[in-house]
């Protein structure tokens, strides 16, 4: 795995166009399966996770190329409806095929999707909407077999607002007959633009970014091209560089209602923050405030991935601010490398109690995961004297050329093999 060497302590200064939403594109990728011809996906980030998408849907028989910014999916060829064990490995979020394979072929068969660095992953929210849908689902020897002869139109109310549960819940009820109603429906941004691909293939939803969303199940069209939206978490991520590294940043591209709880947590923090359209500009001395309480939320609350980004950059605020994690069991696995550079971080539970430092010190430190990763590139940009960042395919899974953004707002940053 890679590292990046950082000599942090330099003011950031410049703009950058916010790359296409991984948590977008991935289950787009897999709503592809549903047109059975051409799909044209653009703006999508060259990220590892896109790369397993697309080796998942070749295994799966579709003709998929790349050409830059842009993803080219034909899945009139499919023929297989198994991912095999060694590319759901590639990808926690392979789970995402399941629902599209099933409604496609009436059958998928995937390996149990393992935990990941966040804690366990479980299912159960997907697999109770897809057999409310009529599919009948076994676990044999680690993989989890779907069938369904016919898909029918349900109600399905979601026991938490999953994101991943209420995308494959949307990809099954689009092949099932009659109408379904998924309530408590997860309402991020990137649920929204799921549901602009699938309605722009002909499909009839309604509902996506509010609780619940209602599905007239239908034929689709043969040709979708769609732009994906902007990454809401990449915009948080460069906007707390640069409120603890101090300058100047303004992001374009931007959906800035996707980010207002990130915006609303660094002006309370110090920043001067404006909107301008699809811009965002923030500046800032780099002397922040503490702020709290910092509770992670399904959205429209503040996002648990936004969130280790934050708490890099409010080590080195005045005064002590504190962090309530709801979503993810081990989201924290970052912090004993934050300690690493001086940060004074107590954990209690799902509690992070961030009391600022005058100075984090540069020194070697590991990724624990993708957003952790992020925040450890943060905290290094701050920091006085050098930081490498090893374990870096974590962050290459997240983040399309985060070096080359860094390196454009002035940073001393580069990738070593
Ligand atoms: C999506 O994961 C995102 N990934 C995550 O981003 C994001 O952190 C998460 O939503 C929450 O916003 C993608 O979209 C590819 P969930 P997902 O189902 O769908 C529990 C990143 O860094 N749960 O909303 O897996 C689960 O354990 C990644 O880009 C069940 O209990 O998240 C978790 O505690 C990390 N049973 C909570 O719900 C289920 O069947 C939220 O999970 C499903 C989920």
């Amino acid at each position: 795995m890679g590292k990046l060497k950082i000599n942090g302590g330099k003011r950031l200064e410049g703009t950058l166009a916010v790359q296409g939403a991984k948590n977008s594109v991935l289950p787009i990728l897999s709503a592809s399966i549903l047109i059975a011809g051409e799909s044209i996906l653009k703006n999508c980030p060259d990220l590892k996770d896109v790369d397993a998408a697309m080796a998942i849907l070749r295994h799966l028989g579709c003709q998929v190329t790349r050409s830059g910014k842009d993803i080219y999916i034909d899945a009139r060829t499919l023929t297989t409806s198994q991912i095999p064990d060694q590319l759901m490995r590639e990808m926690r979020s392979s789970v995402i095929f399941l629902g599209a394979i099933l409604g496609r072929t009436g059958e998928a068969v995937l390996s149990m999707p393992g935990g990941c660095e966040l804690g366990p992953r479980p299912i159960d929210l997907h697999l109770k909407a897809l057999r409310a849908l009529g599919a009948t689902i076994e676990e044999r020897g680690g993989n989890i077999v779907c069938r369904a002869e016919k898909l029918r139109g349900a109600a399905i109310n979601l026991d938490s607002p999953s994101v991943g549960a209420t995308e494959n819940a949307m990809l099954a009820a689009v092949c099932a007959t009659g109408e379904t109603v998924i309530t408590n429906a997860a309402r991020e941004p990137e649920i929204v633009d799921l549901q602009n691909f699938l309605v722009k293939a002909g499909a009839e939803i309604t509902g996506a970014g509010t609780s619940t969303i209602t599905v007239s199940g239908g034929p689709l069209g043969v040709q979708v091209t769609h732009k994906i939206l902007p990454d809401r978490i990449v915009a948080a991520t460069y906007l707390s560089a640069v409120a603890c590294a101090g300058g100047r940043l303004e992001l374009t591209d931007i959906v800035p209602d996707h980010i207002e709880t990130a915006l609303n947590c660094l002006r309370n923090a110090g920043c001067q923050i404006q909107v301008v359209g699809d811009r965002v500009q923030l500046s800032s001395d780099g002397e922040l405030r503490a702020i709290s309480p910092v509770v992670t939320r399904p959205y429209p609350g503040f996002p648990t991935d936004a969130q280790p980004c934050l708490v890099a950059a409010l080590t080195v605020a005045q005064g002590t601010s504190v962090f309530i994690e709801t979503i993810f069991r081990n989201r924290y696995r970052y912090v004993d490398e934050l300690r690493r550079m001086g940060a004074d971080i107590k954990l209690e539970g799902r509690a992070a109690m961030v009391t600022g430092v005058k100075r984090l010190t540069g020194t070697s430190v590991a990724a624990t995961d993708l957003r952790g990763g992020a925040a450890l590139v943060v905290a290094g940009l701050a920091a006085d004297g050098e930081t490498t960042v090893g374990e870096i395919d974590h962050i290459e899974r997240g983040y399309d050329d985060l070096t080359g953004a860094l390196r454009r707002l002035g940073a001393d940053i580069s990738r070593l093999a």
